[in-house]
């Protein structure tokens, strides 16, 4: 990179990291508002910044109440847990980050048994759902629980009436709803929505406020008091309880009451992307899957080209992954501008001509 810099006359170049959005640095508000941070024992439940971050993160998500956990990851395990699934079956997508992402903590932790449906564009079927249900026999597993995700990994959101009809089957079926929520607010955001418009259909939902909207860490877990209770324990027996995390809430509270007032921003630039990218030789990308902040590109090169390419666009200051199923992944977020889109656009033009 540093040769780049020197051949185009430049002295400093700015990392444009599309990787994903967990690489969202915090604002300058966050570290304002963690240095004058209250701060307590949350295991004692006396920090007031985590209390009245889960405050507010119930009351957005429209649930009783709400727990600050440490990721995504562990929002999901300890929601598994709370709803006691060891002995049943765990219905969900076959491509969710729950089932695939998660180092199968479903089961090794929670003792569930992950039920995978196939959904066609990864979008959940009411239908299959309904014929997962087992008759109700000896010799068969019982259903413990569904879980959803929205928004999707595939950059698609699911829409409110398909999380109506699921949940409508779920409560006949007296088995309670999860939505893995990582980027729900995302997915609120894309239909034009407030949140609680699709948490409504869930029981307990988990949502990051370190992917775009920007938080160092953590994430929320929310759900009826009782639940939240449970989830309380089980947090601190995987070691999630902390002490002054009054210090992260903080950033957490900027989160939910600013970064999620901007996401269409970057909605706005994922699709200024991907069109542009569409509009390139030998690139091609769904326009209609480009929902959120994430834009899929197929590109049509050689396999040691597209290997390549990651390392070639570092050295041009610019980060991104390698091909990934779904083709190359791009994400938008607070940290690229629409000027880092077109330095990109410029330098993927120059290399596409190699
Ligand atoms: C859909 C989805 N769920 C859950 C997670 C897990 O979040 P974390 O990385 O905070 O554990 C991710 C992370 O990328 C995700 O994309």
């Amino acid at each position: 990179m540093v040769q780049f810099c020197i051949e185009k006359g430049m002295k400093d170049l700015k990392i444009i990291d599309l990787r994903s959005d967990t690489v969202t640095r915090p604002t300058k508000e966050m570290y304002d508002a963690i240095t004058v941070a209250e701060v307590g024992d949350d295991v004692a439940r006396d920090d007031p910044t985590t209390a009245r971050l889960e405050k507010l993160a119930a009351k957005m998500l429209g649930k009783e109440a709400a727990l600050f956990v440490a990721s995504g990851t562990m929002g999901n395990i300890v929601a598994s847990l709370a709803h006691e699934v060891r002995g049943k079956e765990v219905i969900l997508g076959a491509e969710s980050h729950m089932f695939n992402m998660e180092v199968g903590g479903i089961s090794v932790l929670a003792g569930g048994i992950a039920r995978t449906l196939n959904y066609p564009g990864e979008v959940p079927d009411v239908k299959m759902i309904e014929a997962a249900f087992r008759p109700a026999d000896i010799h068969q597993v019982r259903a413990g629980l569904i879980c959803l995700e929205n928004a999707l990994g595939n950059g698609r959101v699911v829409p409110r009436e398909v999380m109506a009809d699921v949940y409508a089957l779920a409560g006949s079926r007296g088995v309670p709803v999860h939505v893995d929520g990582a980027r729900v607010f995302n997915a609120a955001a894309a239909l034009g929505i407030d949140v609680k418009e699709l948490t409504q259909y869930c029981d307990t939902v988990s949502c990051c406020l370190s992917k775009g909207l920007c938080s160092p860490v953590g994430a929320i877990l929310a759900g009826n008091e009782g639940f939240v209770e449970k989830a309380r324990a089980y947090r601190k027996m995987l070691g999630g309880g902390m002490r002054q995390s009054g210090v992260i809430s903080a950033a957490g509270i900027v989160s939910l009451e600013v970064m999620t007032k901007r996401l269409l921003e970057d909605h706005e630039n994922a699709r200024y992307l991907a069109s542009a990218l569409n509009g390139m030789d030998n690139i091609t990308v769904d326009m209609e899957a480009v929902e959120i902040n994430m834009v899929f590109a197929g590109i049509d090169k050689s396999p040691a080209w597209k290997a390549a390419l990651p390392a070639r666009l570092l050295e041009r200051g610019i980060k991104i992954y390698g091909e990934m199923s779904r083709g190359f992944r791009f994400l938008t977020h607070n940290d690229v501008t629409r000027q880092d889109i077109d330095r990109f656009l410029g330098e993927l033009t120059e290399l596409l001509a190699m």
